[in-house]
C-alpha cells in the first residue's frame, strides 16, 4: 500500500516543479515612449543569467507588466512583434483584448497600479533564433497624434531554443 507520507512527498515535489516553472523574474527591457508609467516587467522562463530570455519551443512563457495609467483607459489591445534581423513578424495571440484576457479590468483608472499578464505560445515551427520582442498595449480610442495609441511600448531580447 502507498503510504500517506510518500504521497505527500510526491505532491510536494510536483507542487515545487509547477511553482518554479511559473515564477516571474524581472527582465531587462527598454521603454519605448510608453504613455503610462511602467513600474516593472517580469517574465517566466527567463532564467537568471544573461540578458536574453531563452524561450523554449512548445512552452508558454508569461509576461507581467506592472503599470499606472496617466489617463483613463476604456479599451486596451495587445500587439506583439518579434524582430528577426530587420524583419518584423507578428506573434499570434488567441485573445488580444487586454481588458478581458490580460488580468486587468477596464476601464483603467488614473494612478492605480495594474498587473497586466499574458502568455504567449512558442510554437514548435519557430526557428532557432535570437529575437527582439516588441510588446505593445494600444488604446484604440486614443485619437491624439503624439504617438497616440501606444499606451505601453516595451522592447526586450529573447531567443527561441
Ligand atoms: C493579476 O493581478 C493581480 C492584482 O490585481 C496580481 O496580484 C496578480 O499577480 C496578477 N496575476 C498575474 C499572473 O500576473
Amino acid at each position: 500500500m502507498v503510504s500517506i507520507r510518500s504521497l505527500l512527498l510526491v505532491f510536494i515535489v510536483l507542487f515545487g516543479v509547477v511553482v518554479c516553472q511559473s515564477r516571474f523574474r524581472q527582465i531587462r527591457y527598454k521603454n519605448c515612449k510608453s504613455k503610462l508609467d511602467i513600474l516593472s516587467v517580469e517574465a517566466t522562463e527567463c532564467g537568471e543569467s544573461g540578458t536574453r530570455c531563452p524561450f523554449t519551443r512548445g512552452s508558454e512563457p508569461r509576461i507581467r507588466i506592472a503599470f499606472k495609467p496617466k489617463q483613463r483607459i476604456n479599451k486596451l489591445e495587445t500587439a506583439v512583434r518579434a524582430k528577426l534581423g530587420s524583419v518584423f513578424v507578428p506573434f499570434h495571440l488567441e485573445n488580444n483584448d487586454a481588458c478581458t484576457g490580460g488580468n486587468i479590468t477596464c476601464p483603467l483608472e488614473v494612478g492605480k497600479t495594474y498587473y497586466y499578464s499574458q502568455s504567449v505560445k512558442i510554437l514548435n515551427e519557430y526557428p532557432n533564433v535570437d529575437v527582439q520582442v516588441n510588446w505593445l498595449l494600444q488604446n484604440p480610442e486614443d485619437q491624439s497624434n503624439d504617438g497616440g495609441r501606444r499606451e505601453a511600448c516595451i522592447i526586450f531580447l529573447a531567443k527561441v531554443v
